[in-house]
């Protein structure tokens, strides 16, 4: 090929030696038919070797080297992975042998992996190390001042194959983020998207600098336990190491002290240090023995009498839902070992079956709605939260539970989507509440709650359905809907979130919470694949925020 080249350049061709000129005088004696079967040759070879080089400029070629590192060897590998990334080679390469990630395998795919890059740069140029992009403003907005998109979505640009953002992520994390600031944050929302991100991110790179950072920051969360019961209060700060009650009232929330126990016990796996996974499992241990409306919760739990409130309301959704999710969840993470929380998932599903799944009229839609008044009234009304749980029935029914288990994860699934095609945006409202005796519609939409935060519960049900049946309806829906998202709420600095999905226009509330990278892309990414087990649910379970940890075997 480079004498071909060559031959252009006539000064070079001068030079080149007699040998050169025997092979031209050989070319002329060359019949016609046999020169273009030489000519036919070499172009098949230039265009493999165009279609090689193309493809390794995709992320199609992130290469998973399956590897066992062990302890001691880590600092090596690590030093080599340095030097394979300056000559080129994906860092990412090394990671885990439980997970096989080649990058995205098709134009769904790809889609939501530039919306992934078009975020993350929003994010990037406006509000780097701040907790939440203004993606409309161009301004950033701080909660917990824990860099928590970069933190919450670091996961999702691994699983993607996105090298570049992962590592400017990383050195993020490695320099800035720190936990000794003198300041509140919300012990659930920081254990499921920080402590959860960090262990995740330590189980795929297996890089020593996250699980350092996971140590610190689950030692100073371990105060939330200091209270009389040992049931966690909500609020911790995270330098001076204290706990407390939220200012507006002494409880704590039920789903907030239930949905830690993945996280703590991971980092106690992960650390060899049983503490964490104490404290938590207590948690679980003093509900179990709470008395329960056939294993239904009430929302509010004191954490210094250990007794929830009694007249709280009994809902799947806010402050409900993943206590739910984490009794099926914990009793597959440990092996299926622990039976009380299968007993106590199993028992609340016929909870639900018995005093909230209800129909709807006149089109009988599976809807699962509320007990309030301490169990006097029923209100027909769901939160999209709620649609988390067609996924974690559909998981628990793989796992052996009862068919009408997966009858009622489809069914609910259904009016999920009904939720989303209801509106010209084909997004869901915030909360959706249904007619009982109606001749005309089935749901309908309050204005004050038909706002968007482009929130998971749907398309992550969707991904379990699609991973457990293989059924590509499921994939087709999630793209309708992530049509709906880049239609309505992208705009050039990222995605927010939308006050109104009812409006054609809609109006624009001027954020983009870290969920939407960490789990709605995250998912919709996982659900589009053609392999269905890129993040095996053999292997893992999915915390509360998305991110994957292994399933031990005890
Ligand atoms: C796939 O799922 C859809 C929606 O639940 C259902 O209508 C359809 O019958 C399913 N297809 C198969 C082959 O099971």
């Amino acid at each position: 090929i480079e004498t071909w080249r060559s031959s252009d350049n006539k000064d070079q061709y001068l030079e080149q030696s007699t040998s050169h000129r025997k092979i031209i005088r050989r070319w002329n004696q060359l019949s016609r038919l046999q020169r273009s079967l030489v000519y036919a040759f070499v172009i098949i070879l230039v265009i493999l070797l165009v279609i090689l080089l193309t493809s390794k400029a995709t992320p199609t070629n992130i290469k998973v080297e399956l590897n066992s590192l062990k302890n001691s060897s880590l600092v090596n590998d690590h030093q080599a992975a340095d030097s394979a990334q300056t000559r080129g080679r994906p860092l990412v390469g090394i990671i885990n042998s439980m997970l096989c990630l080649k990058g995205p395998g098709n134009a769904r795919q790809f889609a939501v992996v530039e919306s992934f890059k078009h975020a993350w740069r929003g994010y990037k140029d406006h509000a780097w190390g701040h907790d939440n992009l203004k993606p409309v403003s161009g301004m950033s907005f701080d909660w917990f001042s824990l860099g928590l998109t970069i933190v919450d979505s670091l996961d999702t640009a691994y699983i993607m194959g996105l090298n570049e953002e992962f590592e400017e992520g990383k050195e993020w994390i490695k320099n800035e983020l720190i936990f000794t600031k003198n300041k509140d944050v919300n012990f659930f929302e920081v254990t499921i998207r920080v402590l959860g991100a960090l262990l995740t991110n330590f189980h795929f790179t297996e890089d020593v600098m996250f699980l350092d950072k996971a140590k610190d920051l689950g030692e100073r969360l371990m105060a939330a336990f200091s209270s009389p019961s040992g049931i966690p209060y909500s609020d911790v700060n995270l330098g001076a190491r204290t706990a407390h009650a939220p200012e507006w009232s002494h409880y704590s929330t039920t789903a907030e002290v239930t949905t830690v126990q993945l996280e703590f016990r991971e980092l106690s796996r992960a650390t060899n240090n049983p503490m964490f996974e104490e404290a938590a499992s207590s948690v679980s241990e003093k509900i179990h023995q709470l008395p329960k409306k056939h294993g239904l919760v009430p929302i509010f739990i004191n954490p210094n009498t250990g007794h929830f409130l009694p007249h709280a309301t009994i809902t799947l959704g806010a402050r409900g839902d993943s206590y739910y999710e984490y009794l099926l969840k914990q009793w597959l993470q440990t092996g299926k070992t622990i039976n009380y929380l299968l007993d106590d998932y199993v028992t609340a599903v016929e909870g639900v079956r018995e005093f909230l799944a209800k129909r709807s009229s006149p089109n009988k839609r599976l809807f699962i709605g509320e007990l309030t008044s301490g169990s006097e009234s029923f209100n027909p009304k769901m939160d999209h939260l709620t649609c988390f749980l067609p996924g974690t029935l559909a998981l628990g029914h793989a796992n052996g539970l009862p068919d009408w288990h997966m009858t009622m994860a489809e069914e609910l699934l259904y009016t999920c989507y009904l939720t989303y095609a209801a509106h010209p945006t084909f997004l869901a409202p915030e909360i959706t509440h249904f007619n009982m005796a109606s001749t005309t519609d089935d749901m309908y939409t309050k204005t004050a709650d038909a706002h968007s935060l482009l929130r998971p519960e749907f398309v992550e049900s969707l991904w379990y359905m699609y991973q457990i049946t293989g059924n590509t309806t499921y994939q087709d829906w999630g793209w309708q809907i992530y049509q709906g998202f880049e239609k309505y709420a992208k705009v050039p600095n990222g995605y927010t979130s939308l006050a109104n999905v009812k409006a054609e226009k809609p109006i624009l509330r001027d954020m983009l919470e870290s969920f939407f990278l960490s789990e709605t892309l995250k998912y919709l990414y996982l659900l589009f694949s053609d392999d269905r087990f890129v993040i095996d649910l053999s292997k893992y379970v999915m915390n509360s925020e998305a991110h994957p940890l292994p399933i031990h075997k005890n």
